[in-house]
């Protein structure tokens, strides 16, 4: 299943950890939203949009990318950290995917160390996250989409 994750992780490369434990093994394309150029997704079959949360949201980068290139009637998964794992943080990508006329099949986040603003006072928050199960529990995630799981492992 040809698949390209489009990601932006700014701070701490906290969500870069979910996005390479991926790509160890699968085949994925990864395209940074922040400094990769616009690229054609209209091949690809399953399409990640990763973030940190920044303000409550996905990246910015993200969200102009999947504004601009998202083709309709994709199936799209969503990757991020954050700070404080409470709440969802999904909601503004998510209204983008269904705008463009596609749809989110998944999502999976967890806590990414954080030293924003007054964290960056007390060491950070979050201190040594992800962790090699969260990292895990991403590429988990990833093999249990609706979409892969009818597939043989590549
Ligand atoms: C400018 C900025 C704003 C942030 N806003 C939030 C937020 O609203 N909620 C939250 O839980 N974490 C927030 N965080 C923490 C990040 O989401 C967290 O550290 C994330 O793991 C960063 O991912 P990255 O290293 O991939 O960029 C913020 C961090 C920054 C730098």
């Amino acid at each position: 299943m040809n698949t390209a994750i489009i990601y932006e992780s700014k701070h701490h490369g906290n969500t870069k950890k979910l996005v390479d434990a991926i790509a160890r093994t699968h085949e994925v394309t990864l395209i940074d939203a922040l400094t990769d150029g616009a690229r054609d997704l209209s091949g690809y079959d399953l399409i990640g949009f990763a973030s940190g949360v920044y303000g409550g949201k996905f990246g910015k980068g993200v969200l102009k990318y999947a504004q601009n290139h998202l083709p309709a009637d994709k199936p799209v998964f969503l990757l991020y950290t954050c700070g404080s794992p409470r709440g969802s943080y999904t909601a503004a990508i998510g209204e983008i995917v269904r705008k463009k006329g596609s749809r989110v099949i998944g999502e999976y986040g967890c806590p990414g160390f954080d030293t924003f603003g007054p964290f960056k006072l007390v060491g950070g928050i979050a201190k040594g996250h992800p962790n090699a199960a969260e990292t895990d529990g991403a590429a988990a995630f990833f093999d249990a989409l609706p979409v892969r799981k009818q597939e043989p492992r590549e």
